[in-house]
């Protein structure tokens, strides 16, 4: 009964919460201006989609910002040096995303003259743009009725039908579930509306069912479920990697950096030089030093999450001669060295030697 009754409903009255609890973004047109005939810049919500991939609203909203003033148009960004982008990107994490990023806004402005593509088969042809960016691309950017299914809309869903099944197999039961909901009207602010109501009410560890806007409907309340949904197979743990980083500095304040190479971790992105990351624990320091120098060793040690290992680095400081010939990377000057230009696990390396 309770489907049949009020399936219909259901976007009705989440658009209606949204009309008055919607969340101010930076790349968001709030949906009264909505109402007034605004529309979403497809360049911005493409670029938000992308920085919100694994990481919250509260680390995008500067990079988003930063990135925006920096390069207004995506023809400034397909413009722009690699290393520039990359630059801006750090801390950012998951570099591939980066690298894609401006890969797509060089497409966008060689294929499509400047403009992101409204047809969500285009939009899936681009770089860096999967099944869920381009849904979210076409719904918010163009209001096309496609679903978006990240985790909060997954949460909501097993929620919302009190799902079982634990995720990652449960993904394609809830995607039908969230496309029957999908609505023809407003289908852009419905998706942000479902993302939203994921984020602030139906939480992860304690969900605020007292004031959902789909507390009557949704099964899991009535079940008493909701707080142990959705359910999960367990992940295997964590390998833990070890390596040794190479901090080498010259009289004249010059620090010894490589950029990486484009495939593999932090592709693209600079870096301390290094040895080799493995899974045993070998007698420290790994690797050899990249340039001749008085090193020391640096107490204690740098630990980073990555999505497949855990990484345990110890850091090894240089101080080396002015006319040190380096194995690999090239000597940045201090002017021209920015520790936020550094990837999260190379400024902590930094970091740590400065303590
Ligand atoms: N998470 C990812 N994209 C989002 C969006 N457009 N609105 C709210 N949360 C999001």
């Amino acid at each position: 009964m309770r489907e049949t009754d009020q399936t219909g409903d259901l976007p009705r009255i989440l658009l209606y919460w949204y009309d008055i609890h919607a969340r101010q973004m930076p790349w968001r047109v709030a949906p009264a201006d909505r109402k007034a005939g605004q529309r979403p810049d497809p360049y911005h919500v493409w670029m938000s989609e992308i920085m919100l991939q694994q990481t919250t609203v509260a680390a995008v909203r500067d990079y988003f910002t930063r990135f925006i003033d920096r390069w207004p148009t995506v023809a400034d960004l397909a413009g722009a040096e690699d290393a520039d982008v990359m630059g801006e990107w750090a801390g950012l994490g998951y570099y591939a995303r980066a690298r894609n990023l401006l890969k797509c806004a060089r497409v966008v402005v060689a294929d499509h003259g400047g403009a992101f593509p409204a047809d969500h088969d285009a939009l899936l042809k681009l770089p860096g743009i999967g099944p869920y960016t381009a849904a979210a691309v076409s719904s918010i950017a163009f209001d096309a009725p496609r679903t978006v299914l990240d985790g909060n809309v997954e949460r909501v869903m097993a929620r919302l039908h009190d799902v079982h099944t634990p995720l990652p197999a449960a993904k394609p039961e809830l995607m039908t579930l969230a496309e029957a909901l999908t609505p023809q009207n407003r289908p852009g602010d419905y998706a942000q509306a479902v993302m939203d109501l994921g984020a602030t009410i139906c939480s992860p560890k304690s969900p605020a069912c007292g004031i959902c806007p789909w507390r009557d409907p949704c099964l899991s309340r009535a079940r008493g479920t909701a707080a142990g949904l959705p359910k999960k197979t367990p992940k295997k743990p964590k390998p833990v990697r070890h390596g040794t980083v190479y901090l080498a500095q010259r009289a004249d304040g010059a620090w010894l950096l490589e950029t990486r190479p484009d495939k593999g971790l932090l592709g693209g992105m600079l870096g301390w030089p290094g040895s080799e990351w493995l899974d045993v624990d070998k007698d420290r320091p790994l690797g050899v030093p990249p340039v001749q120098g008085d090193w020391r060793p640096i107490d204690g040690e740098v630990r980073h999450t990555f999505t497949h290992f855990h990484l345990m680095l110890s850091v090894q400081v240089g101080a080396v001669a002015a006319d040190a010939e380096p194995s690999v990377g090239t000597f940045v000057p201090p002017a021209n060295f920015r520790p936020s230009d550094l990837p999260t696990v190379m400024r902590k390396a930094f970091d740590l030697s400065r303590k």
